[in-house]
């Protein structure tokens, strides 16, 4: 018998791509592609890309030049590109690196394993069109269920909120929301296969639901799946504040295995700068539905996105960002500097701010964050968390997991407790994790 083939994969950017990802791994694998960790020894190198700042993007640029070196006289290895840089650049992708094989955007997993059987032969297939919603709703991206403990569930695709300084709707395509059956049908399989936390993936969340006739609404279709037996947490991301409803924010009071942590990404604390980013919502509408969902479930934990040097953010603009953290007082947060995108609306904004000057408020603003974050571990010192553990850290002996809040803990324990929630006092504050024992 032949033995496999092997695949490389690289994944770059958000946790869509790792899912898209481990989606190619499934449909290779009827083409005889074993997964590897190793590209020297791939026959199939896949690189899934991001473009969602000019930086993610060089970094795919560099990694394909330090690819170029596996294909040798010797051995015939097939390079591709998959991803938000291959659904933008498409055929261009060929001409700009000579040495490439394959290019599939993110509306074409589906056509991989012809393009893979195409690029053995020799041809260096290109495809990136966009389908229409309802074929997308029969292709949507399906993986093999496989156990552990806590997995993503992809319940939408997609964006169509355009804010002015984001790529993702001209790479991601129109927002189509999965059928619930569908979802429902796959957590449970889950369930059975001994799952025990699933976190609900989108780039828009709460907005599931909204646009098709037939399906349930975000808080309806959390209700459901949190019906669903040996499923003992429930998480979601990301949530956008405009469509952060009175009735998702019950949900908080409502169903206890809806952890006690929400994203909500601001972006930034004033008003104008809002205003230019078209997100829809003003500062006082933010921190209203903060107030509400710290109502609703006291100990939550919120984290969020912000980004500094937007076209035109004046320090007084800046300032207000500042605020509003102090205000909001994030357990966590992911910042950065504005990066122009290619056909995005701010890409065309004059006042962009110097590289130094972005990165000054950057400094300042991760500084603030870094205090405030390890202010919040401390205050969680002395308490007792639950703790979903997920695995055995790396340093020896040890078990990690994460709380309700999902903050890190690190704690000493027998690995017979992977997959069990287990009541931890926590001992110690680090910058990025907490140090717990068994309670
Ligand atoms: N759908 C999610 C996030 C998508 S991208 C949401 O709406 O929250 C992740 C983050 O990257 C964004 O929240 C934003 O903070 C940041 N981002 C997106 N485009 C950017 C750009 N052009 N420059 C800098 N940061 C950007
Ligand atoms: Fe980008 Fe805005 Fe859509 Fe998020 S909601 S993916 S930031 S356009
Ligand atoms: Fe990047 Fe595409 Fe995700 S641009 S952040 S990989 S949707």
């Amino acid at each position: 018998m032949q033995s496999a083939k092997k695949l490389y994969i690289e994944t770059f950017g958000c946790q869509m791509n790792v899912n898209d990802s481990d989606t190619m791994v499934t449909l290779l694998r009827e083409l005889d592609y074993e997964p590897v960790d190793n590209p020297s020894s791939a026959d199939l190198i896949i690189l899934n890309t991001c473009s969602i700042r000019a930086k993610a993007e060089q970094k795919v640029f560099s990694e394909l030049g330090r690819m170029k070196r596996f294909k040798t006289r010797e051995k015939r290895v097939i390079l591709g590109i998959g991803g938000c840089i291959a659904q933008q650049e498409g055929e261009k992708l060929l001409r700009r690196v000579p040495y490439l094989d394959l290019v599939f955007g993110t509306h074409s997993l589906h056509l991989l394993p012809d393009m893979v059987r195409a690029a053995e032969k020799g041809e260096r297939p290109v495809q990136n069109d966009f389908l229409d919603p309802e074929a997308r709703l029969d292709l949507f991206p399906r993986k093999d269920v496989e156990g552990g403990v806590t997995r993503f569930v992809t319940v939408m695709q997609g964006c169509d909120n355009f804010c002015s300084y984001c790529i993702v709707p001209y790479v991601r395509g129109r927002e189509v929301s999965r059928r619930s059956g569908d979802i429902l049908r796959e957590i449970g399989e889950m369930a059975d296969a001994g799952v025990k936390e699933v976190t609900l993936l989108g780039q828009n969340v709460n907005s599931y639901g909204l646009k098709s006739v037939d399906e349930p609404d975000f808080a309806a279709l959390l209700r459901s799946v949190s019906a669903i037996e040996g499923i003992e947490r429930i998480r979601f991301t990301t949530s956008h504040p405009k469509d952060m409803s009175p009735d998702l924010v019950s949900c908080f009071a409502e169903l206890p295995k809806l952890c006690s942590h929400i994203h909500l990404p601001a972006q930034s604390g004033s008003d104008g700068i809002l205003e230019r980013m078209n997100r829809g919502y003003d500062r006082k509408d933010y921190l209203a539905r903060i107030g509400a969902l710290k109502a609703a479930r006291p100990d939550i934990l919120v984290t969020g996105d912000m980004i500094v040097g937007f076209p035109g953010e004046t320090e007084e603009d800046f300032q207000e960002t500042l605020s509003l953290m102090e205000e909001v007082r994030y357990a966590d947060l992911f910042s950065f500097a504005f990066s122009a995108r290619p056909e995005t609306e701010a890409a065309r904004y004059p006042d962009e701010l110097t590289r130094r000057e972005k990165q000054e408020r950057l400094d300042r603003l991760q500084s603030l964050q870094r205090s405030m974050t390890m202010e919040m571990s401390r205050g969680l010192v002395g308490t007792i968390q639950e703790v979903l553990v997920e695995g055995t850290s790396k340093r020896g002996g040890q078990l990690f997991g994460r709380t309700s809040g999902n903050r890190i803990v690190n704690f000493t324990g027998d690995r017979s407790l992977v997959g069990s929630l287990v009541r931890v006092t926590i001992v110690e504050a680090m910058p990025n994790s907490l140090l717990g024992e068994k309670a």
